[in-house]
């Protein structure tokens, strides 16, 4: 009884059911202008006949008198034809007709009876229906005409029969329907529910069953394993973070625990000065490592998102080189610079600085091809079909294809830096800034050289040439 209840409770059974009212009242309506327009109009036309006919010989008992009417009125019985006469005098006693005496309600004020007549001779005799209509003649007489309408009612009930039978097939198939809609319904909705607790239990991989028909339910079901999948990821990437984080962090904390017991084992002041500058130098690694994740995560949250300014991105690429170029300069090196007079975007000021700030910090760790050589480092920045595009290149070894999507995730180095000082995380953060922007980092070939190209949404109303 509960699984019955439920059915009629879903929200496909509820529409199927005002559907089904709607339904039946249309198909009633159509029925009532079928039955109408045949059986109707029949029995108006005999009626209409029939009261003409009446007519006709009041008119000619008027002209022509009693025995006229009497000779019409054989004539016509004699031709047969199914239809009824009477003339009765004023002691209902049968002056001409085919029926021997007026039906009992048929007295008084002309009007209409329906009586029971007997056609054929015996054996073959029948009971049939008749309708006639009655109007006194002066001189105390009635004249009774009227039709056999046995067949019109049968005809009538005929219809009628065939209209109760079309309005209950059509309302028991829209009930099944309603029910089979529904208990399909309810079924994958079941089965939904049951798939969630399954993995509300702990069972991240199980997903929502799609049944291939691509309606609603279907698109529910797949915007939640979407949603599944994305959590699932999200979660993997968690784990991968802290079990990288705990293994970065574990060496340099063991290298300055050593550091600091053998100190502790001197009395010279010069070893405990060097040993406490390392671990100043160690200590400050883990806080820029620290730093460096947090800003991550707190790009890749997207919660900064609201803290999105429009802003100039020009302006910031030219701060950003001015921090630079001393750098390269003492160096020995060049920036070169080639960019738009206004960038207008919609973005953190400050971490896409810092995410421009990774990837020069990059091009000059890695932007030579011998050790002492001079960095060419090349900034530009544009406005282009709708987007800002800000590049990074320099001459160093560049990055192999198949490493450009690695070198994004956390902790990467590539073999041949590891000599370099850093941690792996500059460009996963300039990759979570990015998405953070809704644009993207993208790692190409400036042949020779690495080129970096960021990529994020112009602002619709820019002023740019
Ligand atoms: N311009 C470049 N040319 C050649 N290799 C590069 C370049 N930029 C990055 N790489 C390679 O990609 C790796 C990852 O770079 P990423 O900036 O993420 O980390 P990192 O520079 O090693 O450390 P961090 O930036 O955290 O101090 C680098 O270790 C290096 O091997
Ligand atoms: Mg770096």
């Amino acid at each position: 009884m509960t699984f019955n209840s439920k059915i009629f409770r879903t929200s496909t059974f509820r529409l199927a059911a005002i559907y089904l009212i709607f339904f039946a009242f249309s198909v009633s309506a159509v029925l009532a202008y079928v039955y109408w327009n045949t059986v109707g109009i029949l029995e108006r036309q005999t009626d209409e006949t029939i009261r003409a006919e009446v007519q006709g010989l009041s008119d000619q008992y008027r002209l022509l008198s009693l025995a006229g009417v009497v000779d019409v009125l054989q004539r016509r019985i004699d031709e047969g034809a199914g239809s009824i006469y009477l003339l009765a005098n004023a002691r209902n006693e049968q002056v001409i007709g085919n029926i021997d005496k007026l039906p009992a309600s048929a007295s008084g004020e002309p009007g209409w009876v329906d009586f029971p007549i007997v056609v054929g001779r015996p054996p073959k005799q029948q009971n049939h229906t008749g309708r006639a209509y009655h109007a006194p003649l002066p001189g105390g007489y009635t004249l009774l005409v009227g039709r056999d309408v046995e067949e019109q009612r049968l005809f009538g009930k005929t219809i009628r029969q065939a209209v109760s039978w079309a309005l209950a097939l059509a309302l028991v198939l829209g009930l099944g329907g309603g029910w089979v809609l529904s208990r399909n319904f309810l079924r994958r909705v079941d089965a939904i529910t049951d798939t969630s607790r399954t993995i509300m239990a702990g069972d991240l991989t199980r997903r929502m069953p799609v049944s291939g028909s691509d309606d609603e339910l279907d698109r529910l079901a797949q915007s939640l394993n979407d949603m599944l999948g994305q959590i699932e990821r999200l979660m993997a990437g968690m784990k991968e973070v802290s079990s990288n984080v705990a293994h970065d962090l574990r060496t340099p904390l063991t290298r300055m625990r050593a550091r600091i017991e053998s100190a502790l084992r001197t009395e010279d002041d010069a070893t405990h000065k060097q040993a406490l500058e390392k671990t100043l130098e160690d200590s400050d690694r883990l806080l820029g490592t620290f730093n460096a994740l947090l800003s991550i995560a707190r790009a890749e949250a997207g919660h900064s998102r609201e803290g999105l300014a429009e802003t100039d991105a020009a302006s910031i690429v030219h701060e950003v080189a001015e921090l630079y170029e001393p750098i390269v300069e003492d160096a020995g090196g060049t920036l070169t610079l080639d960019v738009d007079a206004s960038i207008p975007v919609k973005a953190d000021r400050q971490l896409l600085a810092q995410a421009l700030s990774n990837l020069l910090d990059n091009a000059l760790k890695y932007g030579v091809v011998d050790e002492g050589e001079a960095t060419a480092v090349t900034v530009t920045a544009k406005a282009v079909d709708g987007k800002a595009v800000i590049t990074v290149s320099d001459r160093g070894h560049g990055i192999a294809v198949a490493d450009r999507t690695r070198v994004l995730d956390r902790f990467v180095r590539l073999d041949e830096s590891r000599n370099k000082p850093g941690n792996g995380l500059g460009l996963s953060l300039v990759s979570s800034v990015m998405k953070l922007h809704g644009g993207s980092l993208t790692l190409g070939d400036a042949a020779p050289g690495l080129l970096a190209t960021l990529e994020l949404p112009l602002l619709p109303d820019s002023k740019t040439a």
